[in-house]
């Protein structure tokens, strides 16, 4: 079955969950089988060898799914082993019929849970599915901890346990696993933040439901696609001017290398023409090192007029800085009708302003998303796609949230989240060649929307394909080639 795209909060998942007991008319049970079902036919598939599964049962549907694994496991003639974290008396409803189902096929469940698990080869994780609904501590802390310390294989049934659904934030503390099965719908916090790292691989299972189960809820955000194809050949009789003119303001003392990485980037991606506005001891310099680039002293408003008035995109922001320069430049761009791209420190200096625009592209790092926020980095990270909303809402036009998991979200109020790009991508310049990437794309008459998602695509597949290397040591020019083979 396909990965599908739409995904859901918790709460959506569980309206659709109620669709198809209700409308469609398959019973809770049946569902529950099913999941347990495929949850099994994946760690079999994964690890055939394993002849030893242990199996940790919360008190809610959770722990039903992992009772319905380990019925199937018994069935199989695996050695399992069953801890309950709740007394299994507590149980109602279709988690009390899958306990007994598997009793009923004999199995037995133990009290305490032993040191490493007693040596199993895989583990499921049914503790908290989507109905966790407060800090994990106490008992429960202790025994993700020590999921978390075992050697084996970890398996996640719906959502890693402790893990927030909506968000992708640990409540506190969280398994980790190595492959996370999820049921009926994608639950958002699957994908963006922590929720990569707790959940390891990621397979889906409909349960069989039929598509309307999924078209009974809207989806509260969606998977940007992998980048597959580039943009479209050029005409014959194309020249230049067909393809925009980005002009990089910033650079500052010091920081010349920013919009220059930015400017290369825009190019790279296929704008006709890039200029820098910099600092005027930068600007030889920079000429110098890419003669394609042309590179303009502006120390003054006046300075900035001519180079404003030729560009059609403007993105402002690398190596910046904040100060009255800074201000002066940022005011003269905001004053044209220009679309624009802000980036790093325009947008610390875009946090003490309350202005608004539609035709601008926000690319904060959580830190920034902070400042424009009055949150701190930590509250970003804590809900990102709450975050952009909040972003979205404050500045209008299109907020790229970059960080692991990057989301953009623009007018639709649907966040897009990107699972491309790798740890190797942090390090200093990549969110400059981002910001180049995005106004490059700009330039060539993409929509602002367009521009941004599938910039934050190609940037990010141009990541992987750098990273192939090794993610250590990885340079955001690294990145230009791949950007150029990719475009195309
Ligand atoms: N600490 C202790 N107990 C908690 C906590 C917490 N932090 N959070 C929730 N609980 C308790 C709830 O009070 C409830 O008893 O855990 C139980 C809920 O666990 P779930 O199994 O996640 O909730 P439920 O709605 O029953 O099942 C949803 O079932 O459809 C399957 O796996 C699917 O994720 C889905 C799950």
């Amino acid at each position: 079955r396909s990965f599908p795209r739409d995904l859901y909060r918790a709460e959506d998942v569980r309206a659709m969950d109620r669709y198809a007991i209700e409308t469609v008319g398959i019973p809770g049970i049946e569902l529950m089988r099913r999941a347990g079902a495929s949850a099994f036919a994946a760690l079999r598939q994964r690890w055939p060898e394993a002849r030893t599964l242990s199996a940790i049962c919360g008190s809610g549907n959770n722990g039903g799914d992992a009772y319905v694994v380990a019925r199937l496991a018994h069935d199989a003639g695996m050695d399992v082993r069953v801890y309950p974290v709740a007394p299994p008396t507590n149980l109602k409803g279709d988690a009390l019929t899958a306990y007994q189902d598997y009793r009923a096929a004999g199995g037995e469940t133990l009290d305490f849970i032993p040191a490493d698990f007693e040596g199993a080869e895989v583990l499921v994780d049914g503790i908290f599915g989507t109905g966790l609904d407060r800090e994990v501590g106490g008992y429960y802390a202790d025994v993700i901890k020590a999921i978390n310390r075992f050697s084996g294989h970890v398996v996640a049934l719906d959502i890693p346990s402790g893990l927030h659904a909506d968000t992708g934030s640990a409540l506190g503390v969280a398994v980790k696993a190595d492959l996370t099965v999820t049921f009926i719908g994608l639950k958002q916090g699957l994908f963006t933040g922590e929720g990569p790292e707790y959940a390891g691989e990621i397979v889906f299972s409909d349960l069989d439901t039929p598509p309307e189960v999924r078209y009974s809820v809207k989806p509260s955000a969606m998977l940007l696609p992998p980048w597959e194809r580039g943009l479209p050949a050029r005409p014959r009789h194309a020249h230049k001017g067909h393809f925009g003119h980005v002009l990089v303001v910033g650079g500052d003392s010091g920081y010349s290398g920013a919009a220059r990485m930015a400017a290369e980037a825009a190019a790279r991606v296929g704008a006709g023409l890039v200029s820098i506005a910099t600092r005027k001891s930068h600007a030889d310099l920079l000429n110098l090192t890419r003669p394609e680039l042309m590179c303009h002293g502006v120390e003054t408003i006046d300075d900035l007029r001519a180079p404003l008035e030729r560009a059609t995109v403007v993105a402002i922001g690398p190596g910046l800085g904040r100060s009255e320069w800074a201000k002066m430049l940022l005011d003269a761009v905001l004053n044209t009708d220009l679309p624009i791209v802000v980036d790093a420190d325009a947008l610390n200096l875009l946090a003490e302003s309350t202005r608004t625009r539609d035709n601008w592209v926000l690319t904060p790092h959580p830190g920034e998303a902070a400042r424009l926020l009055g949150a701190t980095s930590q509250e970003i990270q804590k809900d990102r796609f709450d975050a952009v909303l909040k972003l979205q809402t404050k500045f209008g036009g299109v907020i790229v949230l970059k960080g692991a998991g990057s989301l953009v979200c623009g007018p639709d109020r649907l966040p897009r989240v990107c699972t491309a790009g790798n740890p190797g991508m942090a390090s200093g310049g990549m969110g400059d060649v981002l910001t180049g990437v995005i106004a490059g794309l700009l330039a060539q008459r993409l929509d602002l929307f367009d521009a941004a998602s599938l910039g934050v695509q190609l940037h990010a597949a141009a990541g992987d394909e750098a990273a192939k290397g090794g993610e250590r040591g990885l340079l955001a020019c690294d990145l230009m080639d791949p950007l150029r083979r990719l475009i195309n």
